[in-house]
């Protein structure tokens, strides 16, 4: 079956008085002096409309974009069908997290992935990218030796078609990322509210509160840096503390509940698509409403289906050769 054929860009970005045609191409823009958090100011979504020749988002796009004030824009995603749709919107990085064992298996957490889980998505989700830049997540007790590590971040390049892989620590991960960066694997931390310990912070709990806390997670910050991360997640922690990490790093942080001075944000797709109605934490934005768009639509086939307009001729084969029987009547 050939792929359909969608639109490419980002309509909004496109029609702002910012995102015009002459905008410096992403190769030859100045870089400015110092890394430091996005400007309120900056334009956003450019590179996507305005970077055509940018075929495909790599690791050292994203340190541009940092150096450019140019905000990342990252979701996730489990399926070759939303992938589609989210290259199609211009999203520069996608993550098939381990998320998927909430949102996709109906798990309360994400201890139950498996990496063959993640490979299994990442292979369906790279299917469906042309363009944005692909991470598969480690989960968990993939990555608790280097040699482990190798093995589980090997096959979501190799057989999930990954560009990068996350995973979640602070300076405890550190060696684990060395390993794989020295083995040729990007790396993306993660820190702040770390999922994959939920037991060990006593539930999904804003992180990185209090002078001491907060010493630790921006040290944290600066030891993944060295180990050679190329970007970090920064998970549910005060804004105020993803800007003072995002400007001490001159590696991109990617926010989700970390405020607005992170160099991009990430969500979970289904989350902001409104896919679950009744999940609504303070850092989700539901920017649409598929859930209830579907239970309309199921609701709307189930009704046609009843009464027998569904489906209706134009739906339906017909072999000329022989006479055509007359419509059963379905009850309503
Ligand atoms: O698994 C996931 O979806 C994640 C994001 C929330 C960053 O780790």
């Amino acid at each position: 079956m050939s792929k359909p054929v969608l639109p490419t860009g980002v309509p909004e970005a496109a029609a702002t008085p910012s995102a015009t045609p002459s905008a410096t191409p992403i190769t030859a823009a100045p870089a400015p002096s110092a890394p430091g958090p996005a400007s309120p100011k900056a334009p956003r979504g450019l590179y996507a409309v305005d970077a055509p020749h940018v075929s495909r988002i790599r690791v050292h796009h994203l340190s541009e974009f940092k150096r450019h004030h140019q905000r990342i824009t990252a979701v996730t995603c489990y399926d070759a069908t939303f992938a589609r749709l989210v290259d199609a919107a211009g999203i520069d990085v996608v993550l098939v997290g381990d998320s998927l064992g909430n949102v996709i298996q109906g798990q309360d957490t994400t201890l139950p992935v498996t990496v063959d889980h993640i490979v299994y998505h990442t292979a369906a989700v790279a299917r469906g990218l042309e363009r944005a830049h692909l991470v598969a997540d480690l989960p968990f007790l993939s990555y608790r030796s280097p040699e482990v590590a190798l093995v589980s971040a090997g096959r979501m390049l190799a057989e999930g078609g990954a560009h990068a892989v996350k995973l979640e620590g602070g300076a405890e991960v550190a060696p684990i990322v060395q390993a794989l960066v020295q083995a040729g694997i990007p790396v993306m931390g993660h820190i702040g509210l770390t999922p994959q310990s939920v037991h060990a912070m006593g539930g999904h709990r804003v992180q990185g509160r209090g002078d001491k806390a907060r010493k630790r997670l921006i040290q944290a910050a600066l030891t993944l840096q060295k180990a050679g991360c190329y970007a970090l997640v920064l998970e549910a922690i005060p804004a105020e503390l993803a800007e003072e990490v995002t400007a001490a790093l001159a590696i991109p942080t990617i926010g989700i509940g970390a405020g607005d001075g992170c160099d991009g944000q990430i969500l979970v797709l289904y989350d902001m698509l409104g896919l679950n109605p009744s999940f609504k934490p303070k850092f989700v934005k539901h920017f649409a409403q598929l859930g209830e768009a579907v239970v309309h639509a199921l609701r709307s086939y189930r009704s046609e289906v009843m009464h027998g307009t569904f489906p209706a001729a134009e739906h339906t084969y017909t072999d000329p050769t022989v006479a055509s029987a007359p419509r059963r009547d379905v009850a309503g």
